[in-house]
């Protein structure tokens, strides 16, 4: 009776408590995970600085556990959604790091520019607040313009530089294999740019946009010297995205149904076997995500559970 009793009552409390630390998809900052999380990244990182007791701040935070979901769960964007409770002892030099005033503040984190084979020091992070409306939509949107892009744009297939983009030679200065989305779209989406960011040393993008899938059949481009023709069967249908196999000296085709196209788990794995293996340096299948974000959410879980356990 008193065990059950305090059960309902511990659930009331993690019902009550403002604050993200019983969502997985939001990640709960303090000035020993802060860097590692913000700046030790390609991906793009929000973060609110708020306080429990703060009135605007309990508005937001069903918004912002929609946001986490949305970019962790749903999309796996490459973009952290993250939080700091200013009113915790331990995070107050954080706050004052960023000359946080007021609550909620959110901020905004964009990593340098990545350039393979650079052995220069990267540049730093840039900051700036986010004073746009408070919604879903409205951060999503400016989140969105906010990741680095890596995918280069080609207005057709037959633009001039996808011929040579297909072709480059230069195997020292940039090895890594090349993926082409062909599409009828004519804007980067924002799965196409985290996928790039996830595998910025395996792979370069490009995107060319075409009319539909007659425009790509019987198309060929110069490879190594020798004409290479895109896969297309009748049957297939935009958007297509290929990669070149340096072995066989052909373009393969992602195999994805429709719905698969929007996977990005999926393309992500398609990825990894095309490069023999080899694993991508952030996102969902990166060791980074299992040892360390995963940790968020099932280090979450658990902890719930030991207070079930009471
Ligand atoms: C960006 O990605 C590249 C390639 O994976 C990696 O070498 C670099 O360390 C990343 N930058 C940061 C700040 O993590
Ligand atoms: C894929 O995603 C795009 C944009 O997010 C959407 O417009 C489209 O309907 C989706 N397609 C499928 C098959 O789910």
């Amino acid at each position: 009776m008193f065990i059950s009793y305090l059960f309902v009552f511990l659930q009331v409390v993690a019902f009550t408590v403002a604050g993200y630390a019983n969502d997985p998809n939001v990640y709960e900052l303090t000035p020993s995970n802060f860097d590692k999380v913000v700046r030790k990244t390609n991906y793009t990182t929000i973060v609110e600085f708020y306080a429990p007791w703060c009135g605007y701040c309990k508005q937001l935070e069903p918004i912002y556990k929609q946001l986490g979901k949305l970019v962790h769960q749903e999309g796996k964007y490459a973009v952290n959604v993250a939080a700091v409770d200013c009113d915790k002892d331990e995070n107050k030099p954080l706050c004052s790091r960023y000359q946080v005033s007021g609550y909620p503040s959110l901020m905004v984190f964009r990593p340098p520019k990545y350039i393979v084979g650079d052995t220069k020091k990267p540049g730093r992070h840039v900051s700036e607040t986010y004073n746009g409306e408070r919604t879903l939509k409205a951060m999503w949107t400016f989140l969105q313009g906010r990741l680095k892009n890596y995918v280069k744009k080609f207005s057709t297939l037959k633009a001039d530089g996808v011929q040579q983009w297909l072709d480059e030679t230069d195997q020292d200065v940039d090895s890594r294999k090349k993926v082409l989305l062909i599409t009828q779209s004519k804007a980067i989406s924002p799965t196409l740019k985290s996928l790039a960011i996830d595998f910025l040393a395996d792979y370069k993008f490009a995107m060319a946009t075409a009319t539909d899938i007659k425009a790509v059949t019987g198309l060929s481009f110069d490879i190594n010297g020798k004409p290479v023709e895109i896969p297309v069967q009748d049957s297939d249908k935009l958007p297509l995205l290929i990669t070149y196999n340096d072995e066989t000296g052909e373009f393969v085709k992602y195999p994805g149904t429709k719905k698969d196209k929007n996977n990005s788990k999926k393309i992500s794995q398609w990825l990894v076997d095309q490069n023999n293996g080899k694993l991508p340096h952030e996102g969902q299948l990166s060791k980074k995500e299992f040892k360390y974000y995963s940790k968020y959410r099932t280090g979450k879980a658990t902890e719930k559970i030991v207070h079930d356990e009471l």
